[in-house]
């Protein structure tokens, strides 16, 4: 019997400064908007992917645990790549996460980065990071940035397609990141779900197309140009008006706690204080502060001191997507 593919791949989740929101094509997952990220070294995802001759469906289990929905999205992407390598064997596919999963702190963009550089790895096709982005995004449009380290950007293009690539090495501008967690219960309404409701039904959904491509292209710029006060005010910006739509979304998604609105008024009270510090925030209640090293102790205390945050975590910015061992 031939022997079992295996690979064993580590990612880092990612949180967007330029925010994306909405499908433009369900079928093809393909986003309605570009975006912008930063990829984080202090939390990461582990998957091991094994192509067993004779199995014929996927198990996957994500935290010891199997479930269907996820399942699916994971054999959609392996399915691509399974076609590329001319090989038909289910996988067995075990990921770990270092941190709640499900609960806004990015654990799909790591999980289907791992995933599909692990399978990549197992099934010896060697594609480039490029190429298995575009896999990636099939599981989680986000994934598609955490196989690039430092800064990423998702750019659509006119033909109906997205690129996705380094925009900055983490080196280039080693800013911090301090993760304030109110809650580490999963979301109730996931954000594929969520994306389509507000397509359907949020008066701002429009709008925020609309005015996006500048919200991005400001972005960019002011990461190329190491400008923190001008990313500050982009980022709060794109974050807040992706929450407006969330909000004005019927059934309401209202992914904030108490405890997040007190962390937004607590940061910008430092930053009125001058400290080089801004948030942002996706699909949940956790803040992400962005903040220059030499701003991390503050950041951490004035976190730390909210009422209602349960744990503090500071990350710099991490590599790309890589396989280990095991
Ligand atoms: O990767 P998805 O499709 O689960 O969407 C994530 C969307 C946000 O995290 C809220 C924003 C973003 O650009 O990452």
């Amino acid at each position: 019997m031939p022997a079992p593919l295996t690979a064993t791949a580590i990612a880092h989740p990612n949180i967007a400064l330029v925010k994306y929101w909405g499908k433009r094509d369900d079928a093809a997952n393909l986003p309605a908007t570009g975006s912008l990220s930063v990829t984080l070294d202090a939390m990461r995802t582990r998957t091991r992917v094994c192509f067993e001759p004779g199995l014929g469906a996927d198990r996957v289990r994500l935290d010891g645990q199997e479930d269907a929905a996820t399942s699916r999205r994971v054999s959609a992407c392996l399915d691509l790549l399974r076609r590329r390598a001319g090989v038909a064997h289910g996988a067995v596919v075990e990921s770990d996460n270092d941190f709640p999963t499900g609960a806004g702190l990015a654990s799909s963009a790591s999980g289907f980065a791992a995933l599909v550089t692990a399978a990549d790895a197992a099934l010896g096709l060697g594609l480039p990071r490029e190429e298995l982005a575009q896999v990636a995004r099939i599981g989680s449009g986000s994934a598609a940035r955490s196989l690039f380290g430092g800064f990423a950007l998702l750019r659509n293009q006119a033909d109906g397609g997205v690129t996705v690539g380094p925009l900055l090495a983490p080196e280039a501008w080693p800013l911090r990141v301090v993760i304030a967690i109110t809650s580490a219960l999963p979301k109730e309404v996931g954000s594929r779900d969520g994306m389509a409701a507000s397509r359907a039904t949020s008066p701002y959904y429009e709008a925020w197309l609309h005015s996006h491509a500048a919200d991005l292209e400001a972005g960019v710029r002011h990461v190329q140009g190491r400008d923190f006060a001008a990313l500050a005010t982009v980022a709060e910006h794109s974050c807040l008006k992706m929450h407006a739509v969330m909000l004005t979304t019927q059934p309401p998604l209202l992914y904030w706690l108490p405890a997040t609105l007190a962390c937004l008024q607590a940061l910008q009270a430092l930053r009125r204080a001058g400290t080089p510090v801004f948030f942002t925030i996706d699909a949940g209640p956790q803040v992400k502060a962005v903040c220059e090293p030499a701003a991390v102790s503050a950041v951490r205390a004035a976190l730390a001191a909210v009422p209602g945050v349960t744990r503090v975590i500071d990350s710099g910015l991490g590599p790309g997507a890589y396989r280990a061992n095991g």
